[in-house]
């Protein structure tokens, strides 16, 4: 089950992150609170499409599996991560989070397997339970097409988590007109969803952003018990 993600791979992989930083659309609050996350060994980054590497710069993480339904997004991730070298946006990420050049690619060098998979369908992701430290979403789960089927697709999400391992996310919030066949995000939804994966949330909150497709986004990190 492809959600309805805004753009096709090449498309979304030139609009978003690519030239100058785009302030005002939530990426500078989302690379602030990743900050916060401990080093881990083993992060997974579900629905990642071709921009793991991005949300990569606030964290250290030895070992990336970045999950996507789209082959193409995972391909674009992967050359990449080969190149070593970080984009015009990329470049003020790394300022941004106090990182140098060499720190971009020592993320790059962690991307260590990509995997297709749907997340949003039922059958259990190809990763076992409580195998990873980290697991993140950016724009995924907001994919959902109701609080049943979001609740569903975060618990199997977050099934991988290792006890006491960080969860982290975001999801944006359509204009009205764009809202149709997608889940209604609510603080109180999440909070239903931490409880039932016995995450503990240490960050929830609503930012607004300057985009008029997608004026504000919910941001969270939590950690498993
Ligand atoms: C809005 S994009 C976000 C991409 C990336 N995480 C980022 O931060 O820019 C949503 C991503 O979810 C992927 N996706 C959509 N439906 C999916 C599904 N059912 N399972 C796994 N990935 C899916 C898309 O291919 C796309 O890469």
């Amino acid at each position: 089950m492809n959600g309805k993600t805004v753009h096709d791979a090449d498309p979304y992989w030139q609009t978003y992150y690519n030239d100058a930083f785009q302030f005002g659309m939530g990426a500078e609050d989302i690379l602030q609170a990743l900050a916060a996350v401990p080093a881990v060994h083993t992060w997974c980054d579900l629905g990642s499409g071709s921009e793991s590497l991005l949300w990569s710069i606030p964290l250290t993480a030895h070992h990336l599996i970045a999950v996507d339904i789209d082959p193409e997004r995972l391909a674009i991730l992967s050359r990449f991560a080969a190149r070593r070298q970080p984009r015009p946006a990329y470049e003020t990420a790394l300022t941004l989070c106090n990182r140098t050049r060499a720190d971009f690619a020592q993320r790059c060098r962690a991307l260590a397997g990509t995997i297709v998979a749907d997340c949003l369908a039922s059958p259990a992701l190809p990763l076992a339970p409580a195998s990873t430290d980290l697991i993140t979403q950016f724009g995924l789960l907001g994919l959902t097409t109701d609080p049943p089927h979001f609740l569903d697709a975060w618990r199997r999400a977050h099934a991988p988590l290792a006890p006491g391992g960080w969860c982290a996310g975001a999801n944006w919030i359509p204009e009205p007109s764009r809202q149709h066949g997608r889940v209604a995000l609510t603080d109180r939804l999440y909070r239903h969803a931490f409880a039932d994966a016995g995450i503990r949330p240490h960050l929830l909150r609503r930012v607004a952003s300057s985009d008029p497709q997608f004026p504000s986004l919910w941001l969270y990190l939590g950690r498993k018990q």
